[in-house]
């Protein structure tokens, strides 16, 4: 029997879905052994989990090299992968925001610079409002563009606030409020039509118990 190849996004997320997938039967005990190693399979052979970027995940998975995986649904507005989502999990949530300096203030008149790592998300959500923008594509520290007058605003995952705060600066708008999925390759899916279904099922029956 082949097995499934589950893409889980490295990091706090990803530990925990492997937990709910512990619970829910799919042991892989070498996987706590090991921080270095990316591939391991569950003991019955069932599913092979790899540890991605989280940004990587719809990648392995529109391509079928992983046939479902675990996304932020940050990754999936912005990458607009061609997958079907099947499932959301209720974890990792957090939210996009608009966020600035305190003392900002807005005037329709001017071109609004937008500092950024998710531009797609970024420009629909300002296209959606009329408003013309500047994107500032950025790959990290975001919070510092508005601090050194590189952007007005910037647009960036808020989960605790705690970033924000320590810079000065405070979240205006919520963009869209954000949490994992549950992903699946769109081939894979007849496939592995049974197997995806117990794997949905049994993270299901873990929400809800959470
Ligand atoms: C995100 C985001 C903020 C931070 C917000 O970064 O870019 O910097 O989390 O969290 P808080 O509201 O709880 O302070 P992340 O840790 O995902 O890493 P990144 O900088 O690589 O995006």
């Amino acid at each position: 029997m082949k097995a499934v190849n589950i893409a889980l996004p490295k990091g706090r997320l990803g530990e925990k879905v492997y937990e709910m997938l512990r619970n829910a039967g799919f042991k892989c005990p070498e996987i706590n052994k090991s921080d270095r190693r990316l591939i391991f399979e569950s003991d019955d052979g069932l599913l092979r989990y790899f540890w991605v970027k989280p940004s990587d995940v719809p990648i392995y998975v529109e391509r079928g090299a992983a046939d479902i995986g675990i996304a932020g649904k940050d990754i999936l507005l912005e990458y607009n992968p061609d997958v079907y989502e099947l499932l959301d999990l209720g974890i990792g949530k957090c939210r996009m925001a608009v966020a600035a300096k305190c003392d900002f203030r807005d005037s329709s008149e001017r071109t609004l610079r937008v500092a950024t790592k998710f531009t797609n998300i970024a420009r629909n959500y300002y296209e959606s409002k009329g408003r013309d923008i500047d994107i500032i594509k950025l790959n990290g520290s975001i919070e510092l563009a508005p601090i050194l007058g590189l952007s007005d605003v910037i647009v960036d995952i808020v989960e605790t606030g705690t970033t924000l705060k320590e810079n000065n600066l405070e979240p205006i708008e919520t963009v869209v409020p954000i949490s994992a999925r549950l992903i699946a390759n769109k081939a894979s899916c007849k496939f592995f039509q049974e197997e995806i279904q117990n794997i949905h099922e049994a993270l299901r029956t873990q929400c809800e118990e959470k």
